[in-house]
C-alpha cells in the first residue's frame, strides 16, 4: 500500500477529530528548503550521496549572505501564509515548530553577518585542515565524475579568494579573531606546501593509478584530465600560499586583543546569540555560568566522597596521576581493549536496556579499532535497515595510555544507551530530509542552519549518567572515570562564559580547568583555544544533559506513580534531533496527555513518502562531525 493511501484511510477518522491530516504545503516547503540546503552545500551533498551538484562548490562570497537571507525569509513568509498550524496533527506540529525555528534562526542570525562569519579559516576549520577528505567523498567511476571533480578543483582557488575577501571585511568591521584562533594556520599551510608538489598533492591522487585503471576512459581523455588537474592544483597551491602570506602580513596586524568576543562592539549581545544558537534555549550567559559553577561544585564533592572511600588524601589530579602510574589499570593490547568493550555491551549493558527503553529497533552495534590516532572514541552510524552495524571506533594506538577507568563512561556515551541508541531510535521516524543534514561551519554561527548539538550531546552525557542508575559502573574507580569526564563538561560552562562574557584571560581559564580536571596543561590549552574560537559551542553538552534531567524530574513530580521511565525516554527520542525548547514542549505535552490519560491518536500520519530519507551515508557523516568529545 502506498503511503498516501494509508494516510487517507487514517485521515478520514482524523478529519472528524482534528481537521486535515497531512499538510502537503508544509511537506512541500520542507522539501524545497532541504533541496536548497544541498544546493547551497554541494560538497556536503556529495558526502551524503546526492550527486547532482557534483560540479559546484560552496559559495564563500560575502554577497551570498543576502541570497541566503532572502531564501529563508521567503520560505518563512510562505510557511506563515500557507500553513495553518491549527489544522496540523501532532507530528506535523512538531515538524512545523522545528522548521519554523530553523528558518527563524537563519533569518535572525543574518543580523550577525558582520561578526564571526567574516573569519572563515581558523586552526580547526579551513582548506588547510584535511585536503584528503575531498577526494575521499567523491565518486570516480565515469568520465563525468572526473569532469565534475576537475571542475571543482578549478573553482577552489576562487573559494580561497572569497575567504580572503571575508577576512578583509572582518578587518574593516573590527571583528577579527584573537591570535590563538589563527596562530597555527600558517604552520598548517606551510606543512601542506612543503610536504607536497603538484602531482603528490592529495587533490591530484585520483588522477594517478585510479584513473589509469578505469578502462571506460580513453587514453587521450586521461591525458587531458591530468593536464587540467595539474594546472588546477598548481593554482590551488599558489592560493594556499597567498592565504598564508595574507594572514601573516595583513590579517595579523589587525587581530583583536581581547580573548573573548566581549571585546567586539555589541559583543555581549553577539555572545548571547551564539549561546542561543548552540543551546537552542533562551538562557543568559549568567545562568550558564552559574549552572557551571554549581555543577562543578556538586561533581567535585562527589569525587571527594569517592576518593575518601578509596583512602586517597590528595587532590583529584594526584588521584588520576596515581592511577596512570599503576600498570594494573591498563589492558595490554588493542585486541584486549576491543574485546573488553564488546563484552561490556553484550554482557553488561544490553541485558539492562529493556527496563529503560521500549520499541527499540535493535540495530546492531560493533566495536573496531580506530584506523587513525585521533580522539579516544567515535561512533559511526550504520544504515537504518541494520544491514551494516553501527560502529564504535575506539582508539587503541597507545594501549598503555588508556586507563580502564574511563572505558565505561565512553562506551555508554558513544553506543548504548548513548549515540547508537539515539540514532537507532531516530532512524525509525520519517523526518523531513533537512533534519538529517547536520552539517555546517562553526565559524559561521549564529548565521548557520542549526544542528542541535545540545540535544545530541546532551543525550550522550545523559547516557553516562544513566549508567549510574543502571549500576554499570562496577567499581569506585569506574565512577571516578565517569566524574572525570563529567566535570570536564561542567567546567566548560564556567570558562566559556568566563572568556566571552566575564572577560577572563586565557591563563585564568586554563588555571580553572587545571584546578578541577586531570588533563595536562597542554591539552587544556588546546581546549581553551577552541572555546575562544567557537563562542558557546562547548556549553552544548552539559546544558543539554541538564535540560533532559530537568524535564525528567518535572515529569516524575507531576506524574508520580504514573511516571514510566520507558515512556519518558521514548518521548525524548521520538522526534529525532531537535531544539531543546521544542523538546521541552513535547515533554510537557506528553505529561499532560499521560495525566489526562487521553487516547493517543497523534503520529498516525507520520509516514510521508515524499520526505522519506534513505541515505544512510548522511547519518554516518553526522556522526563524524558531531561526536567530537
Ligand atoms: C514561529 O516562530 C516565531 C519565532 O519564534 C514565533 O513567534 C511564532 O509564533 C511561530 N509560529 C507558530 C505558528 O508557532
Ligand atoms: C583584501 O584587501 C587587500 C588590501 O588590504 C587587497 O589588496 C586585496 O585585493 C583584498 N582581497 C580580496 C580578496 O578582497
Ligand atoms: C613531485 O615529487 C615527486 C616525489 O617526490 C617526484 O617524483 C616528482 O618528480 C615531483 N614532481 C614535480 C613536478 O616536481
Ligand atoms: C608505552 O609504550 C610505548 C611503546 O611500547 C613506550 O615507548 C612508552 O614508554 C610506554 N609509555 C608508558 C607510559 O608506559
Ligand atoms: C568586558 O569587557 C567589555 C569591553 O571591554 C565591557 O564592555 C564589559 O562591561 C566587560 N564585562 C564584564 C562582565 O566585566
Ligand atoms: C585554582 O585554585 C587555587 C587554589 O585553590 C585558587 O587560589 C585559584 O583561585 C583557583 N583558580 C581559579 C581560576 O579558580
Amino acid at each position: 500500500m502506498k503511503w498516501w493511501w494509508k494516510c487517507a484511510l487514517v485521515g478520514l477518522v482524523f478529519l472528524i477529530r482534528q481537521g486535515s491530516c497531512l499538510s502537503s504545503e508544509l511537506a512541500a516547503l520542507q522539501k524545497e528548503y532541504g533541496e536548497w540546503r544541498l544546493q547551497r552545500s554541494p560538497e556536503y551533498a556529495t558526502t551524503i550521496g546526492v550527486y547532482k551538484h557534483n560540479d559546484q562548490v560552496e559559495n564563500y562570497a560575502y554577497s551570498g549572505f543576502v541570497e541566503e537571507y532572502n531564501k529563508c525569509f521567503g520560505l518563512l513568509t510562505r510557511l506563515k501564509e500557507q500553513v495553518n498550524y491549527n489544522q496540523l496533527d501532532a507530528k506535523e506540529r512538531i515538524d512545523y515548530d522545528i522548521f519554523n525555528n530553523t528558518l527563524t534562526m537563519i533569518v535572525e542570525g543574518n543580523n550577525w553577518k558582520d561578526y564571526s562569519a567574516l573569519n572563515p579559516v581558523n586552526f580547526l576549520e579551513g582548506p588547510q585542515i584535511d585536503p584528503t577528505y575531498f577526494p575521499k567523498i567523491t565518486p570516480f567511476d565515469t568520465v563525468g565524475d572526473y569532469e565534475n571533480y576537475i571542475r571543482r578543483l578549478e573553482l577552489h582557488p576562487g573559494q580561497i579568494d572569497d575567504m580572503i575577501g571575508r577576512f578583509n571585511k572582518s578587518i574593516e568591521k573590527g571583528h577579527t579573531y584573537h591570535r590563538v584562533s589563527v596562530n597555527k594556520v600558517p604552520g598548517q599551510l606551510e606543512k601542506l606546501l612543503t610536504s607536497y608538489n603538484t602531482t603528490t598533492f592529495p587533490y591530484y591522487k585520483p588522477l594517478l593509478d585510479q584513473l589509469s585503471k578505469l578502462q571506460t576512459i580513453t587514453d587521450s581523455k586521461k591525458t587531458e584530465f591530468r593536464e587540467r588537474a595539474k594546472s588546477a592544483v598548481e593554482k590551488i597551491i599558489r592560493k594556499l600560499s597567498d592565504l598564508k602570506w595574507y594572514l601573516e602580513n595583513v590579517y595579523y596586524n589587525h587581530l583583536r586583543t581581547g580573548f573573548g568576543v566581549s571585546s567586539w562592539d555589541n559583543g555581549a549581545a553577539f555572545y548571547r546569540a551564539c549561546l542561543q544558537w548552540h543551546l537552542s534555549l533562551d538562557i543568559t550567559p549568567e545562568e550558564v555560568h552559574n549552572k557551571g559553577l554549581q555543577e562543578v561544585e556538586r561533581i567535585s564533592s562527589e569525587m571527594k566522597k569517592v576518593m575518601a572511600k578509596l583512602n586517597h588524601q590528595g587532590s583529584v589530579k594526584e588521584f588520576f596521576d596515581n592511577i596512570r602510574r599503576n600498570p594494573s589499570f591498563y589492558l595490554q593490547t588493542g585486541e584486549e581493549i576491543v574485546q573488553w568493550y564488546k563484552s561490556a555491551i553484550k554482557n553488561e549493558i544490553e541485558p539492562k536496556l529493556s527496563a529503560y527503553f521500549k520499541d527499540l529497533p535493535n540495530l546492531p552495534i560493533d566495536v573496531e579499532p580506530n584506523p587513525i590516532d585521533g580522539v579516544s572514541g567515535q561512533y559511526i552510524a550504520g544504515p537504518p535497515d541494520g544491514s551494516r552495524p553501527g560502529v564504535f571506533q575506539v582508539n587503541v594506538h597507545r594501549p598503555n595510555q588508556s586507563v580502564k577507568i574511563n572505558f565505561m563512561a565512553l562506551l555508554l556515551h558513544e553506543t548504548l544507551p548513548g549515540h547508537h541508541l539515539q540514532i537507532s531510535a531516530a532512524s525509525t521516524v520519517k523526518n523531513p530530509n533537512f533534519r538529517k543534514y547536520m552539517t555546517g561551519y562553526l565559524f559561521n554561527v549564529p548565521m548557520e542552519a542549526a544542528f542541535y548539538t545540545s540535544y545530541v550531546e546532551g543525550w550522550g552525557l545523559y547516557a553516562e549518567y544513566l549508567g549510574e542508575e543502571m549500576k554499570l559502573y562496577k567499581t569506585d574507580y569506574d565512577l571516578m572515570g565517569r566524574y572525570g569526564f563529567e566535570i570536564f563538561r561542567a567546567c566548560r560552562l564556567v570558562v566559556d562564559t568566563g572568556l566571552h562574557y566575564y572577560n577572563w584571560t586565557r591563563e585564568k581559564a586554563i588555571e580553572y580547568m587545571l584546578n578541577y580536571t586531570a588533563f595536562s596543561e597542554e591539552m587544556i590549552a588546546i581546549e581553551i583555544d577552541r572555546y575562544i574560537t567557537w563562542p558557546g559551542q562547548a556549553c552544548a553538552y552539559k546544558i543539554g544533559e541538564l535540560k533532559i534531567k530537568e524535564l525528567r524530574k518535572k515529569a516524575e513530580d507531576k506524574l508520580g506513580t504514573k511516571f514510566d521511565i520507558r515512556e519518558f525516554h521514548a518521548t525524548v527520542l521520538k522526534a529525532g534531533y531537535l531544539p531543546l525548547h521544542i523538546l521541552e514542549k513535547n515533554v510537557n505535552q506528553w505529561i499532560l496527555e499521560t495525566k489526562n490519560k487521553a487516547a493517543e491518536t497523534a503520529t498516525k500520519c507520520a509516514s510521508n513518502g515524499a520526505n522519506t530519507y534513505t541515505s544512510w551515508i548522511g547519518l554516518s557523516v553526522i556522526a563524524l562531525i558531531l561526536f567530537m568529545q
